[in-house]
This record gives structure tokens, sequence and C-alpha cells, in this order.
């Protein structure tokens, strides 16, 4: 509803908007009265107070997009903490939790729990969603180890959870868990190098005399997941691709790979010069950040022969 909103909003002409809406004081839906108050508002002031409808129509939607992170912040942020990248985790969870001392797996940590290892990641992304409200609504209430959906290595030296049956109602256990079901895929696009489309890529790698980087990925393979998790994140591998990269990504399937090229399976990576014509190298295969690094050196010396 608010992207339709957003879009008629831009056409400058607010009053244009009645259409859309068939407002309710007495309703019981907070959307609904939102909408009131907001198309009243421009309708009564008109266009003159257009800045101001913008900061209405802003607060409104963050009102309702934050509900699940103001839920978990009063229910579960005292023991899980919010965004530490995956490779700092791994190297506290070696030191038995010293580094950290963290109270429980982070949120992101429990996102990409669910999304990797709760419902199946294969089927549409509206019946993992259902699963993955199911599997937290559950656990919030009987907190149950054998259910875990986390690596053991990197829970072992929590305690348990403790139950907070009767905390939380239906409505709150979906706000929170669209939003954990979310969190940890827009803290990885929040953290690694920006992805434009082919067209805009062969844009600004003429323009700024950069590599442009292809990566062949597809919804459930698991090691492109592991590199977006571990690998893409990491600050020294943001600034080697931001420093002379361009970066593309392909569904290996859906998508046609340019140049004539053909998919090599996943994950698989497609190195073309900034001329956006003349291929450099293509391979195959998961590697960690420091082997991902020499790649990106090696294909760096490859450009310049
Ligand atoms: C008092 C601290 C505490 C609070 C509050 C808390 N948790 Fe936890 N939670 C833990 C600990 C510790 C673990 C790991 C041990 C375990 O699973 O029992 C855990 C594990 C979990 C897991 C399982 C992860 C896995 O291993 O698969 C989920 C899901 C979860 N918490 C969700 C929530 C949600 C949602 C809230 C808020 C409504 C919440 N927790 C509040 C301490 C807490």
């Amino acid at each position: 509803m608010f992207t339709n909103w957003a879009i008629l909003a831009a056409s400058e002409e607010p009053m244009f908007l009645t259409p859309i809406f068939s407002p309710d004081f007495q309703s019981e839906n907070p959307e609904k009265k939102f909408a009131f108050f907001c198309y009243d508002f421009t309708l009564e002031k008109g266009v003159v107070m257009n800045k101001i409808f913008w900061l209405a129509l802003t607060g409104c939607s963050a009102l309702l997009a934050l509900d699940g992170k103001v839920i978990f912040e009063s229910k579960c942020a005292s023991c899980h903490s919010s965004y530490i990248p995956l490779g700092q985790l791994i190297n506290n969870a070696k030191h038995n939790n010293t580094i950290l001392n963290i109270k429980a797996p982070t949120l992101n940590q429990l996102s990409f729990g669910m999304r990797l290892n709760v419902g199946d990641r294969k089927a549409d992304e509206d019946s993992q969603r259902l699963e993955v409200e199911d599997f937290i609504g559950t656990y919030v209430d009987t907190p149950d180890r054998n259910k875990s959906v986390i690596p053991s290595d990197m829970t072992r030296f929590f305690p348990d959870m403790p139950s907070m049956k009767g905390q939380l109602d239906e409505d709150e256990i979906e706000e929170l868990s669209n939003y954990i079901f979310d969190y940890g895929e827009e803290m990885i696009v929040a953290h690694s190098a920006p992805v434009v489309s082919w067209e805009k890529a062969k844009e600004l790698a003429a323009k700024e005399h950069k590599i442009i980087m292809i990566r062949g990925v597809l919804p459930f393979c698991k090691w492109c997941i592991q590199m977006d998790r571990e690998v893409m994140v990491e600050k020294e591998v943001v600034d080697a691709l931001n420093k002379d990269f361009v970066v593309v990504k392909m569904d290996v399937i859906q998508d046609k790979l340019p140049l004539g090229m053909k998919s090599l399976g996943t994950p698989s990576f497609y190195f073309i010069n900034s001329d956006g014509k003349t291929i450099i190298d293509q391979m195959q295969g998961y590697g960690n950040k420091e082997e991902f690094l020499e790649l990106l050196r090696k294909i760096k010396e490859d450009a310049k022969n």
C-alpha cells in the first residue's frame, strides 16, 4: 500500500490520493487510521503542506515498519545483541566466548539460522516466512536446544533461554519473525560492496576504469550464502572491491550471462575488463576471505596484461 501511495504522492498532487483510500475512523486497523490522518492533512492544507505531508508519510511508514524492531528491542535485545560480523563470531566461539562475552546468539545469527535451516528455502519465500513464524513462536514459548538451527559450536557456551510463555501475542510474533527473517539479508546488503545491474556496471566500469565482477548465484546455493555472510561483508573485501571492481549478481538459471558466457555452476565468478567486452577470467568455487582477496589481486594483475 505504501508503495502505491508514494508513487502517487510523488506526482505532487496529494488530492489525487482520494480514490486509493476509504479511510475509516472506527477502523481497528492502524494502517487505515494512519491513512486517514495523512490524507486528511494534505487535503486541507493542499500542496503548500507537501513537505509536511512527506514528513508525516515517512513517520507513518517508519512507525509501521519499525514494529518488529521495537518488539525485538523491548523483549529480546537484553540477551540477543544486534549485528556482529560472522567472522568475529566464529573467532569468538573458538575462544569460548571470552572475546565478545555475549549472552545469546546475535540477531544476525538468529536470522541466518532461520533462513538456512527452518522450512524449505527452495520453496517460495512466503511459505518459509510462515514456517519461521511458527518456529519462533514455539521457541519463545518452549525453548529447546535440541531444535536449535544454529551450529552448536556457536551456542555451546550460552545458558538455556528462559521460556517467555504468554509474553507475546500472535501479531507480535508475526512482526517479530518477519523482522528477524529480513534482518540478516539487510545487514549483508548494508555491509557489502554495492551490487548494480549489468548495464550500470558497464557504464561505471568505463567511467571509473574498473573491472566488472559478475557473481553467479542461486537462491538456494549454500556456498553462495556462506560467501555472502562470511566473505563479502569483510571490510578488506569491501575495500578491495570498491577500489577496483564493480559488482553484479546474476541468478545462473534465470538470468542470461553476457558476452555469450555459459554458467559454470555456483558459486561462480566472471571477470570482465572495463571495456565491458573482454573476459579476463571465469571460475567456479568457494573461497574464504584470504583466498578471495588473493583472487582479486590476481585478476587485477591479469587485467593489466
Ligand atoms: C534472558 C535472555 C534471553 C531473552 C530475553 C531472549 N532470549 Fe532467545 N535465547 C537466549 C539464549 C541464551 C539462547 C541460546 C540457548 C538456547 O537456545 O536455549 C537463545 C536462543 C534463541 C533462539 C534459538 C536459536 C537457535 O539456536 O536456533 C531463538 C529463536 C530465540 N532465542 C529467540 C528469541 C526471541 C524472539 C526473543 C524475544 C522475544 C528472545 N529469544 C529473548 C536468551 C534469551
